[in-house]
C-alpha cells in the first residue's frame, strides 16, 4: 500500500488500484467502488464490521479510546455544559447556536409539540397493553400521511420543518402511548415548559390536580437525551439512511429507524437490562448468570454489555452511572438494590477473563434504565425514551444524506449460496 492507494492483484494477475481516502480524524477508508467492475468480485462483510457506508460530518466515535464527539465537541463537554435543545441544534446545523439562534430554535420546537387531532385518534385503536414502541413506530409513520404534500426533500426549508416536527412531536407521541397503557387521559403539551419538563408533564400530570415537575428528573432526562442523541452509523441510523435513500417520505424513514431501535441487541437493550437484573435478583446469583453469558450453548447474554465499536469503555455509560447515583441520592434511594446489583455485576464482569478478552464493558443501556425507573418511567417505555433522544441524530443523518448531490439509493449485493439453475417440475412428478 502506498500513501494513497491499495493495489490488488486478482487471480488472473490483473492489478487494480484502490484509492485510500482520509477523513479529518479516524481510520482511512479504501474506496472499493471500482472493484466489481475491474475484478468481478464483491467485498463480503456481514454486519458491516469493517465497512464505511457513507461520508459524514456529524459524529465521530473511537472505540479503542472511548471517544464520542458531536460535530467535533466531546460528549463529556456537551453533557457538562450544554442542554439537549442546544445539542440538537448543533447536530442539525453543524455549529453551536448564538443566543438568538438558540432562542428561535427553542421557540420553534415548543410551538410544534401538538399533534393533529386525527393522529391522536390512532391511540383509540390500540389495545390498552400495546407496547409503546409499536405505537411510536406506527404513529411516527402516520406523520407521512399528514405532511406528504409539504415535503420536498430538496427544499432546505422543508428539511428544517421536518426536523422540527420530529424533535417536537416525539415526546407528545411517547406520552400519549404511555397514557394509553395506564388508562389515563392524554395530557396536551404546555409550551411554557422546556423540552424535558414538558415531557414529564405529559407523562405524569393528570387533569385532576396540579403536577410538580422534579428538577432532578428534568436534569437527568436532558442529560440522557444528550448522550443518546447520535452515534454515527449505528443500526437504526443506518436504517433511516437506507430507507431515506430511496426517496421515501422522511417520516416513514424515521419510523423505520424506530423499528430498528426496538431490537434487544440495539436500543431495546435498556429494557432488557432491567428484566435481566430482575431475573438475577441478588448479588449471590451473579456468578451463575455470568457463567450463562459465557456459555456458548446458552443464548443468555449480559444485556447492557458489549458494543460493536467501543472495545474499552462506552463514555456514555460512565456519565450515566454518575447521574444514576445522583438521581438515586436526590430521591433518597441511594440504597437502591437494583443499582447496587448493577454496580456489583459491573465489577464482577470487568474482572472476568472472558469479558476482558472479548472487550465487553457496560454500554449506554446498562445504567439508563435504573434512572428511568427511579423517575417512575416503566420498563416498557425505556426504548421510547432512547428514541426521543436519538430522533435528532436520525434526522440529522437523513438531512445530510438527502442534501448530498452524490447520494444514491443504498443497495448492497450478496454472496449467493442457493441452488444453481434447475428446471420446473410438475406437481405430479414431485
Ligand atoms: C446500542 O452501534 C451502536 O452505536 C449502538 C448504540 C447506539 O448508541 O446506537 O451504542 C446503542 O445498541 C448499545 C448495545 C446494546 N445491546 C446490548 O447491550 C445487547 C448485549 N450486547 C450484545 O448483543 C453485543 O455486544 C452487541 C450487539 C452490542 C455487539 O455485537 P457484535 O459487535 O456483533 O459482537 P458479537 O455479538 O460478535 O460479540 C463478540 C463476542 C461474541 O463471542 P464469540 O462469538 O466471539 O465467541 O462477544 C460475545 C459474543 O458471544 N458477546 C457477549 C456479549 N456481547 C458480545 N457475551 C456475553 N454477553 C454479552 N453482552
Amino acid at each position: 500500500m502506498t500513501e494513497d492507494a491499495f493495489r490488488l492483484t486478482g487471480p488472473d494477475g490483473k492489478v487494480t488500484t484502490l484509492p485510500v481516502r482520509k477523513g479529518s480524524v479516524g481510520p482511512d477508508v479504501i474506496d472499493i467502488s471500482a472493484l466489481y467492475q475491474e475484478q468481478g468480485v464483491f467485498t463480503y462483510d456481514p454486519g458491516y464490521r469493517a465497512t464505511g457506508s457513507c461520508e459524514s460530518d456529524i459524529t465521530y466515535i473511537d472505540g479503542e479510546l472511548g471517544i464520542l464527539m458531536y460535530r467535533g465537541y466531546p460528549v463529556e463537554q456537551l453533557a457538562a455544559k450544554s442542554n439537549f435543545i442546544e445539542v440538537s441544534y448543533l447536530l442539525l446545523h453543524g455549529e453551536l447556536p448564538t443566543a438568538s439562534e438558540l432562542e428561535k430554535f427553542d421557540n420553534t420546537i415548543r410551538t410544534h409539540t401538538m399533534l393533529n387531532e386525527g393522529m391522536l385518534a390512532f391511540f383509540k385503536g390500540f389495545r390498552y397493553d400495546a407496547h409503546p414502541m409499536a405505537m411510536l413506530s406506527a404513529v411516527v409513520g402516520s406523520m407521512s400521511a399528514y405532511y406528504h404534500n409539504e415535503m420536498d426533500a430538496k427544499n432546505p426549508e422543508h428539511r428544517d420543518i421536518f426536523a422540527h416536527r420530529i424533535l417536537a412531536k416525539l415526546p407528545t407521541i411517547a406520552a400519549a402511548a404511555y397514557k394509553l397503557n395506564i388508562g389515563q387521559p392524554f395530557m396536551y403539551p404546555r409550551n411554557n415548559l422546556n423540552y424535558c419538563e414538558n415531557l414529564l408533564h405529559m407523562l405524569f400530570a393528570v387533569p385532576a390536580e396540579p403536577y410538580q415537575i422534579g428538577p432532578i428528573a428534568a436534569e437527568a432526562l436532558d442529560l440522557l437525551f444528550i448522550l443518546h442523541a447520535d452515534h454515527e452509523q449505528n443500526c437504526s441510523t443506518s436504517t433511516v439512511r437506507m430507507a431515506g435513500s430511496s426517496g421515501a417520505n422522511p417520516y416513514s424513514a424515521i419510523a423505520a429507524g424506530v423499528a430498528a431501535l426496538w431490537g434487544p441487541a440495539h436500543g431495546g437493550a435498556n429494557e432488557a437490562v432491567l428484566k435481566m437484573l430482575t431475573q438475577i435478583g441478588d448479588a449471590s446469583q451473579i456468578p451463575k448468570f455470568v457463567a450463562k453469558a459465557k456459555d456458548k450453548n446458552d443464548p443468555f447474554r449480559l444485556m447492557g454489555f458489549g458494543h460493536r465499536v467501543y472495545k474499552n469503555f462506552d463514555p456514555r455509560a460512565t456519565i450515566i452511572r454518575d447521574m444514576c447515583y445522583k438521581v438515586l441520592k436526590h430521591l433518597g434511594r441511594s440504597d437502591n438494590p437494583m443499582f447496587d446489583l448493577a454496580l456489583e455485576l459491573e465489577q464482577v464482569a470487568l474482572k472476568d477473563e472472558y469479558f476482558i478478552e472479548k472487550n465487553l464493558y457496560p454500554n449506554v443501556d446498562f445504567y439508563s434504565g435504573i434512572i428511568y425507573r427511579a423517575l417512575g418511567i416503566p420498563t416498557s417505555m425505556f426504548t421510547v425514551m432512547f428514541a426521543i433522544g436519538r430522533s435528532v441524530g436520525w434526522t440529522a443523518h437523513w438531512r445530510e444524506m438527502i442534501a448530498d448531490p452524490a447520494a444514491r439509493i443504498s443497495r448492497p449485493r450478496q454472496l449467493y449460496t442457493g441452488p444453481k439453475e434447475r428446471s420446473y417440475v410438475g406437481i405430479d412428478q414431485r
